[in-house]
């Protein structure tokens, strides 16, 4: 979300050279800048009507998706995508200096501040990360500081020392307390340990690292098979610490390849390297990655099926949810050291021109006025099919943003 590493420049001048040495037209190279300023004169337009609503109503209502009949659903700030809406303000504020979009951000962020205390669920890193985290780098404002550092307080009451991880959901109550399970985690949990890091940066304390780094190196060693894929939720037992089950919630069968988790683990594992150096973090996102890349399956616009292994493939739906996350996780990629680093922005930038199409981007007006068409929330729970999600919208514009970085658009 925040830093791009000295080594991108060293990335950007290896483009630029390559690029100009090399035979290639200028039309085999998308052209991005035309792609950013068409997104976000749409973003500015499509998000200006979903914003209209919301000040027309008497409350701050927090877009999620649209409902099977055609109504949007509004969430409460203890929904796991409470941050999403506001934060898709703050990158398109970053991406149009729109100084009307930085008063809505502020406006849409500070309505979820009672999610700082939230301790039924390990999705507080997603909540605050998007909103508050945002709303710290473009504002400067240091009370944020301290609820982002409450927050990670939060979190940590979820710590399991035997098998140290933060548990995901709780085990007695809703669906999850019907699978059988003790400590569930999910490989969405990595996308929360930035709330941690950053926490220890903005406090000093050293725990909220510490604990991130326990979670990362377990899931690491659990949750993922040799192919690279990762299992969804790993259900540890909290006497011994040792694996109970490997399972699914979301994805086709506890042995396939959920999509969104797959994306959840590139991002989680390349922002892990980001925040800590650690070698193996980057090579377990770029195996993460190469296990998309390479599949047979993986369709000619490089937008995923929502579970590689969905018995009706090529008929199954597609998760625009899961490119977007990718698209922005292969973009910083691009800018840390690794081979043929080049690779990963031209594969993210296909993704992003893909979802920028008719085929996935909305008409203005439509979609309940999100911009993305086309993702899957839980087909397991017949929940959210083929649907907009505030969340693919969110990723899209962070990856929009970070080509603009990347480019210096
Ligand atoms: N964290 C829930 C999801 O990815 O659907």
């Amino acid at each position: 979300m925040k830093r791009v590493s000295s080594a991108f420049y060293l990335v950007l001048a290896s483009v630029l050279l390559l690029s100009c040495n090399q035979d290639k037209t200028v039309s085999d190279t998308p052209d991005n800048s035309q792609l950013l300023s068409d997104n976000i004169e749409f973003a500015l337009a499509q998000m200006g009507k979903q914003i209209e609503i919301i000040e027309a109503s008497d409350e701050v209502l927090n877009p999620v998706t649209v409902r099977p009949d055609g109504s949007v659903y509004y969430c409460g700030y203890r929904d796991w995508r409470s941050g999403f809406f506001p934060g898709a303000v703050w990158y398109l504020y970053d991406l149009s200096n729109d100084p009307s979009l930085k008063e809505k951000a502020i406006k849409y962020t500070e309505a979820i501040e009672e999610a700082q205390f939230l301790t039924s669920h390990h999705d507080i890193g997603f909540i605050i990360g998007s909103s508050f985290g945002n709303g710290l780098r473009l504002t400067n404002n240091e009370a944020y500081k301290d609820i982002i550092v409450q927050a990670a307080k939060s979190l940590t009451t979820r710590f399991r020392e035997q098998p140290g991880v933060i548990q995901s959901w709780d085990s007695d109550r809703g669906w999850q307390g019907e699978r059988g399970w003790e400590c569930p985690v999910i490989i969405d949990n990595m996308m929360n340990l930035e709330l941690l890091f950053d926490a220890t940066e903005y406090s000093g304390d050293s725990l909220f690292y510490n604990i991130a780094v326990s979670h990362a190196d377990r899931t690491l060693e659990e949750h993922f098979r040799e192919d690279g894929s990762t299992f969804h939720v790993i259900d540890y037992d909290l006497e011994d610490g040792s694996v109970r089950n490997r399972h699914t919630a979301q994805g086709y069968s506890h042995e396939s390849a959920w999509s969104r988790g797959q994306a959840w683990a590139i991002y989680g594992y390349a922002m892990c390297y980001r925040e800590t150096g650690y070698q193996r973090y980057l090579d377990q996102a770029i195996k993460a990655f190469e296990f998309l890349r390479d599949h047979p399956d993986m369709p000619e616009d490089l937008i995923a099926y929502w579970d590689m292994d969905a018995p009706d493939i090529p008929n199954a739906l597609r998760d625009a949810s899961a490119a977007a996350i990718i698209a922005s996780a292969l973009y910083e990629m691009s800018t840390f050291p690794v081979a043929d680093a080049a690779s990963y922005k031209e594969y993210a930038d296909k993704m992003m021109a893909s979802l920028s199409s008719d085929a996935y981007r909305a008409e203005l007006g439509t979609n309940g006025n999100f911009i993305l068409m086309h993702s899957v929330g839980s087909i397991p729970h017949d929940n959210e099919i083929d649907t907009p999600l505030n969340y693919a919208d969110y990723y899209f514009l962070e990856a929009l943003k970070r080509m603009r970085d990347i480019e210096g658009l």
